[in-house]
């Protein structure tokens, strides 16, 4: 519709303050249509602490013993500042580690030398619209994009990754995915562990093929379950094992799958002590018999191995729960079949015919495994203490959001082959007027995922977890509601959440509704919103915020 086109055009072109020129060239493509393959340029005004090249090729890399792995990755060399600012991973397909101070001004070049289009998005920064890396920015092969930002978010575990339209699962299955953190001094004055006992471990799940080859696949099963792979990594290595000495650590797990969610617990039924999640640390230590982490969501954990004697072995294992499609409809269709043993059957049935290659083979989502091992192999002497108090965090209201009265609900759905937002699909340049949201306002947004009687709508409805994120500052939850008819599989993950501290990634089960108070400070400009199940993503799971 072209009336309808023009008249998003001209509130982005208002808002996003960009060319008007670019409408003319180009006068049968979208506002961001027209951006992709633009580039960006470095701004001479722009005086930054630290500036960062990552250069994106496709290189082949030695992960088993035979042949070499061809995969999509990041290298990274620091141009000013602080060397400390960029660790790169040789020895793996991940992205170097981006290590920054709250406060810093940084200028990154992405140069894109894959045979693609291509994107990065800082996952969990509150950065200007234009620096965010929404797929409109993509660019092409030879092509340079300059971000420059400065880090206002606090001590964190953030990370990036592609966001390139329609292909993200696929360019962050090849490789396009890393870690980044932010120090600040809040966190820099707590007696935590430092340097090498605090270690990031990113978790995704790989199927690679008898060449060593990385499998991916986009069959419509998997594009509706999403891809699950039928290997651990850790930080790209399979079978990763991490030696320790005798001591405490605080530990940074990422959830970087495509679609696979863990519910974390170690072997030896010590309990989980989460210290931080997505946004940073949380005011006090929470202690957890196990946790869920969902894809792009992020968990700190402190760990003490003290006592424990050389050649120890624990496992950080994810327990089986039920991510369950009963109740409702399907509840009537399957017999209440749940999405474990779902995945399982299907995992058996198409191990057999295609050697366990798709829907996880025996790593089934809701199955029982084992995700990353530590070994201690060191005897040290240490005294660390866990303090008891680790931040301040200053609660949300829902009488201060601007629609404290009406949230702004979205309903996930899943039907006739299709995942969606409040019945749409991702489209560039598609702003509703319920997507608008004027700046410097708290919002209370409530994601539904069948809670409200959605099940019963008629045709096919399909209810999976959906990690839902949103782009820009981090939000807090507000409260949590659950389909009593959904009550039973519920209860295998409920004990898992860590809802208290700042947040970018919310998982939202069936038959729940998740209410969040969410900030929409200092930019405005287009901001994503979608589900970080990328296969999800990818088929449409996705749409914009226009903050003006
Ligand atoms: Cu980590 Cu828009 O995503
Ligand atoms: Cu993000
Ligand atoms: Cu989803």
């Amino acid at each position: 519709m072209p009336s309808m086109i023009n008249i998003q055009r001209r509130r982005l072109l208002k808002f996003t303050g960009l060319t008007a020129a670019m409408a003319a060239v180009y006068p049968f493509l979208s506002y961001a249509e027209g951006m992709i393959g633009m580039g960006n340029q470095a701004s001479s005004d722009f005086d930054p602490d630290v500036e960062i090249e990552l250069k994106q090729e496709v290189v082949d890399i030695p992960i088993f013993r035979g042949p070499e792995t061809r995969v999509w990755k990041v290298f990274g060399k620091v141009l000013r500042g602080p060397e400390t600012a960029i660790v790169n991973h040789a020895e793996s397909y991940i992205a170097p580690t981006i290590q920054l101070q709250k406060g810093q001004k940084v200028r990154i070049i992405l140069k894109n030398n894959l045979p693609a289009q291509s994107i990065l998005h800082w996952h969990g920064l509150h950065v200007p619209s234009k620096m965010d890396g929404n797929p409109m920015y993509a660019i092409n092969q030879g092509q340079t994009f300059v971000y420059e930002f400065k880090v206002l978010n606090r001590a964190g575990f953030y990370w990036y990754h592609a966001h390139t339209h329609s292909v993200t699962a696929k360019q962050v299955y090849s490789g396009l995915a890393g870690l980044f953190i932010v120090s600040d001094q809040e966190e820099q004055a707590l007696d935590l562990p430092k340097g090498e006992y605090d270690v990031a471990l990113a978790i995704q799940d790989r199927t690679f093929d008898d060449q060593n080859q990385l499998y991916y696949n986009n069959h419509m099963m998997q594009r509706m379950q999403g891809f699950l792979g039928n290997q651990i990594v850790v930080n790209g290595q399979p079978d990763y094992v991490l030696p320790v000495a005798s001591r405490a650590y605080r530990l940074r797990l990422l959830n970087g799958s495509n679609s696979r969610i863990y519910k974390l617990a170690w072997d030896d039924g010590t309990p989980i002590t989460v210290i931080g999640v997505d946004g940073g640390l949380l005011e006090h230590p929470e202690r957890r018999a196990y946790i869920m982490l969902a894809p792009g969501e992020r968990r700190e954990i402190w760990m003490d191995f003290s006592g424990k004697a050389v050649g120890t072995e624990l496992t950080l294992r994810s327990l089986s729960f039920d991510g369950s499609m009963s109740g409702g409809m399907m509840g009537g269709m399957h017999g209440g079949m749940g999405m474990g043993m779902m995945g399982r059957m299907r995992g058996r049935m198409m191990g057999g015919m295609h050697g366990g290659m798709m829907s996880g083979g025996d790593l089934p989502l809701g199955g029982d495994y084992a995700v990353l091992k530590v070994r201690v192999s060191k005897q040290v002497q240490a005294q660390d203490k866990l303090p008891e108090r680790l931040s301040a965090i200053k609660p949300l209201r829902l009488q201060d959001a601007a629609n404290a009265d009406s949230p702004r609900n979205i309903l996930l759905s899943m039907r006739h082959m299709s995942a969606l937002l409040n019945g749409r699909s991702y489209a560039m340049d598609d702003i509703r007027d319920d997507e608008i949201i004027p700046v410097n306002t708290l919002q209370a947004i409530a994601f539904d995922n069948g809670f409200s009687g959605g099940m019963g709508m008629g045709g096919m409805m399909m209810s999976m977890p959906h990690p839902m994120h949103m782009h820009g500052e981090q939000f807090q939850v507000l409260k949590r509601e659950i389909d009593p008819r959904f009550r039973a599989g519920y209860e295998t993950v409920e004990a898992g959440f860590v809802d208290s501290g700042w947040k970018d990634t919310i998982l939202v089960m069936p038959g729940e509704k998740v209410t969040v108070l969410k900030p929409f400070n200092d930019y405005k400009g287009v901001f994503m919103y979608h589900c970080h199940n990328l296969e999800h993503e990818d088929m449409g799971m996705m749409r914009d915020f226009l903050v003006k």
